[in-house]
């Protein structure tokens, strides 16, 4: 049976352009492992979309004095239109504000709700008489009272990390001007998680054999320290998903609560304009493994908020959710659990953290326009932030480009293809291969282990390692081409020559699929230029979608068939395309340039 993967990758706001940090944090990687996972022919659905509501975004309309339909609009555009350019291959990349995820959403709260996990209770929040309405979480900022950091969110401390309840603010001042702010009563629903704590804990402590340790002693290390709390999931706020609670209207879903729901939205969505209803139930509601790309700072709600809702839902979604769309009756049934979150830690830059408000970012569109996509995959892979916080150095940027791109592994593929197109006139030498040598053989099994001991890694979402392990098999093929010199031997003897180009070529030709993960532009052209008619992976496009609430575009995946990921069978004396290079070689002066472009 076909092992399904879900891989899902944090929701980006829309409130800024994704930058490099973003790109090597959750998307880069999350799209390397789903490639992965499609050469081996298993059944990925890669899902994500634009976060769209909650403070973020209303402050970002706020501050251009537009409006945050035209705000969430924009950003989302600029998303798709990157992941087109970088290769981010989503199957569904769609936005929380779609009907659907509305439905689907509502769904989950109800079925959390009548599972008795969600109660109501009054509090105190921050009103702005003047502005006359409440100002929820990034509309006020004052002191942390855990931390004492200054600038803190009224929601959440981006110093120390935590989750705040916002009446304990000190000093508490509305980021719109909004006047003074005083405490008033209003009533919000709260997520008992308390109650689901035993529960999130032992999901935890199963998983304890793959999960990255920073991501378990995190998660496990704060409900140990303080336990689960109960969190308000509800906001007096109009833009977002209204809860679907009589006698609540003018407030919405907490954006997080919400937000994470997209994981299970998307995949309907997608089975939806895919004319496939049930589709999403491969990832869903059958064993399946989950994979969550994340940064650092969304640790708590994967492996708790996510998991607590998924479980705390029991299995009363399909039901709910068919009622609140009109779909036919549906049977209960539980929901599949996230099986890892690899979640990176940052990226900084030239050795700062990266600021848009600084100028101290490189942003993934803008690189674009001077950088091919694979030479800055290669980049922000051989430099993701794995297990330590990394840094982009455009020194580093350049040499490892070469060093090791253009140099290792662009020059070994480019210099035998050459050579052979024009000694064997356009074809792969038409040698028997009962006749190769036993350095011939050798090099064969090298290359051919490398499709284990690279999946293995790429299984464990070890990618760094991954892509030092491809990069080393291309170092055997070039010590192998030193040691046989054919453009020696074919002065000797062309059928020796002959030998050592259709072993290295048929090196190049798995190394093509080995780096496909990683640099899929360059080993989709040379699997072309090799000739073959079957494409390494297939084409991604924009969908435009009508539902209740309007229309909204999504970036869509369409794969292709069969298990690629194994070893080439080269064929001797076939014909093949003229080679081209495929990496560019960098000027020194790119690096004054760049720094020059900073701050
Ligand atoms: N929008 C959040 C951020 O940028 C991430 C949300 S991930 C989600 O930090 F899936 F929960 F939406
Ligand atoms: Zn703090």
């Amino acid at each position: 049976m076909t092992e399904n993967i879900l891989i899902a990758i944090a929701w980006p706001y829309a409130n800024a352009e994704i930058h490099v940090g973003n790109i090597t944090g959750s998307h880069l990687p999350g799209d390397i492992i789903a490639r992965y996972h499609r050469l081996k022919g298993r059944n990925v659905a890669m899902v994500s979309g634009t976060d769209s509501h909650g403070t973020p975004v209303t402050l970002r309309a706020d501050a251009e004095g537009i409006t945050v339909e035209e705000v969430y609009k924009r950003y989302h555009d600029g998303f798709v239109d990157l992941f087109q350019q970088m290769g981010i291959t989503y199957d569904m990349f769609t936005t929380t504000h779609t009907d659907n995820h509305f439905k689907v959403s509502q769904a989950i709260f109800l079925a959390l709700k009548e599972n008795g996990h969600i109660f109501a209770k009054k509090s105190m929040q921050w009103y702005s008489p003047s502005a006359e309405r409440f100002l929820p979480d990034r509309y006020v900022e004052g002191t942390c009272y855990i931390c004492g950091a200054e600038g803190a969110r009224s929601d959440q401390c981006d110093a120390c990390g935590n989750v705040l309840e916002p009446a304990k603010l000190i000093d508490p001042i509305a980021k719109t001007g909004d006047g003074a702010l005083e405490l008033r009563e209003t009533e919000h629903f709260y997520l008992d998680l308390s109650q689901l704590e035993p529960t999130v804990a032992n999901f935890l402590r199963e998983r304890s054999d793959h999960m990255r340790d920073t991501v378990l002693g995190e998660s496990l290390g704060k409900i140990e320290a303080e336990g689960l709390l109960p969190r308000p999931i509800t906001r007096d706020l109009d833009w977002g998903i209204p809860v679907p609670v009589e006698g609540w209207e003018g407030k919405s879903l907490y954006v997080w609560f919400e937000a994470v729901i997209g994981y299970l939205s998307s995949p309907i969505e997608m089975s939806k304009v895919i004319g496939e209803p049930d589709a999403w139930k491969s990832w869903w509601t059958q064993e399946a493994r989950q994979f969550y790309f994340i940064g650092k700072d969304n640790i708590f709600f994967h492996t708790s908020l996510w998991p607590a809702e998924l479980m705390g839902t029991g299995d009363k979604f399909p039901p709910i959710f068919s009622k609140l769309s009109g779909l036919p009756e549906a049977e209960p049934h539980k929901l599949t659990l996230p099986y890892d979150v690899p979640a990176n830690q940052f990226m900084n830059l030239e050795g700062k953290k990266i600021s848009g408000s600084r100028n101290w970012a490189v942003y993934g569109r803008d690189a674009l326009t001077r950088y091919d996509p694979d030479a800055l995959r290669y980049y922000l892979t051989v430099n993701m932030p794995e297990s330590k916080d990394a840094d982009w150095d455009w020194e580093e940027f350049v040499a490892h480009n070469n060093n090791e791109l253009v140099a290792n592994w662009g020059n070994l593929a480019n210099r035998v293809l050459s050579f052979c197109y024009k000694h064997w006139d356009g074809h792969i030498p038409a040698v028997d291969v009962d006749t190769l040598r036993p350095q011939d053989l050798e090099l064969v099994a090298t290359i051919d282990a490398g499709f284990n001991s690279v999946g293995d890694l790429l299984e464990a979402v070890k990618i760094r390692a991954a892509i030092q392990e491809a990069m080393r098999l291309a170092t055997e093929v070039n010590k192998y081409l030193d040691t046989n010199a054919p453009w020696k031997e074919i002065k000797v003897d062309k059928d020796e020559a002959a030998k050592s180009i259709y072993t290295a070529l048929r090196a190049i030709d798995s190394l093509k699929t080995i780096f496909a993960p990683f640099l899929p532009f360059t080993s989709e052209a040379l699997n072309k230029t090799f000739g073959y008619e079957t494409p390494l992976f297939g084409e991604q496009f924009v969908e435009t979608i009508e539902d209740a609430l309007g229309t909204h575009t999504a970036l869509r995946y369409k794969g292709t068939e069969g298990e690629q990921w194994k070893p080439s069978e080269l064929q001797p004396g076939k014909a093949f395309n003229k080679p081209s290079p495929l990496f560019k070689k960098l000027d020194k002066s790119v690096v004054e340039e760049e720094r020059a472009r900073l701050g």
